[in-house]
C-alpha cells in the first residue's frame, strides 16, 4: 500500500470514530439529559400587559401548558385538569404558579387572554407576545405547533399543537410532565411528590 492509501485508510477511520463518538454522546444526552434542553429565556406579554420573562417564574414551581383559547376541547380540558390538580395539592398549591402559554398570538392578543384566563383559576398566567418570541419560547419548550391548512376555516382556524403539562422547578429547571390525558388525581400524587 502506498502511503497516501495509508493515510486516506487512516483519516476514514478516524472521521469514522469521531461521527461514532458524536453521535453516542447526542444519544446519550437526549436520554440521561433530555431533561436539561427544556425550558429556557422567553420573553412574553401577560394577559394583563405586563412584560414577563422566565426570570418571573423563578422562586416558585410551575406548571406550564402551550395550548390557544380558541382550542375547542383538548386546551380546556388540559388547563381544567392541571387546576383541578392544584386544587387537589391544597395549601402547597402556594408553591407552584400555573402558566399558559399561547402557541396562537395571532388571535390570542393579551386582551382576548384578559377575558379568557380568569375563567380557569384566579392565580394563572396567560402569556402571549408577537410571533418570534410565541416561537421561541415553544421552541425552549420543544413545542410543536402548526395552523390547521383550511381554506374555508377562515379566521376559525385550528392549530395542530403538542398537549403537554411541563412541571419546572424554582430555579426553572425541568422536573417532569404530564401528558394530555393524565387526570388530575394522577397529576395531584405527583405533585405532592414533587413540590415541597
Ligand atoms: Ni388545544
Amino acid at each position: 500500500m502506498s502511503d497516501r492509501k495509508v493515510t486516506i485508510i487512516l483519516a476514514t477511520v478516524f472521521m469514522a470514530i469521531a461521527v461514532a463518538a458524536i453521535v453516542a454522546v447526542y444519544v446519550w444526552r437526549d436520554e440521561g439529559g433530555g431533561i436539561a434542553k427544556i425550558g429556557g429565556p422567553f420573553t412574553l406579554v401577560d394577559h394583563t400587559g405586563q412584560e414577563r420573562t422566565e426570570a418571573d417564574l423563578k422562586g416558585r414551581h410551575a406548571l406550564i401548558y402551550f395550548g390557544y383559547s380558541f382550542c375547542p376541547d383538548v386546551c380546556p380540558t388540559a388547563l381544567a385538569d392541571m387546576l383541578i390538580a392544584l386544587d387537589e395539592l391544597g395549601p402547597a398549591a402556594a408553591r407552584v404558579q400555573p402558566v399558559f402559554i399561547t402557541i396562537d398570538p395571532d388571535r390570542d392578543t393579551p386582551a382576548v387572554l384578559k377575558d379568557y384566563i380568569p375563567n380557569f383559576h384566579p392565580r394563572l398566567i396567560g402569556l402571549s407576545g408577537s410571533a418570534a418570541q410565541v416561537s421561541k419560547a415553544a421552541r425552549a419548550y420543544r413545542v410543536y405547533y402548526a395552523k390547521v391548512d383550511d381554506p374555508e376555516a377562515g379566521e376559525n382556524y385550528l392549530m395542530d399543537h403538542s398537549s403537554v403539562i411541563y412541571l419546572m422547578d424554582p430555579d426553572g429547571r425541568y422536573l417532569t410532565h404530564f401528558s394530555h390525558g393524565s387526570g388530575p388525581d394522577t397529576m395531584a400524587k405527583r405533585l405532592r411528590e414533587l413540590v415541597s
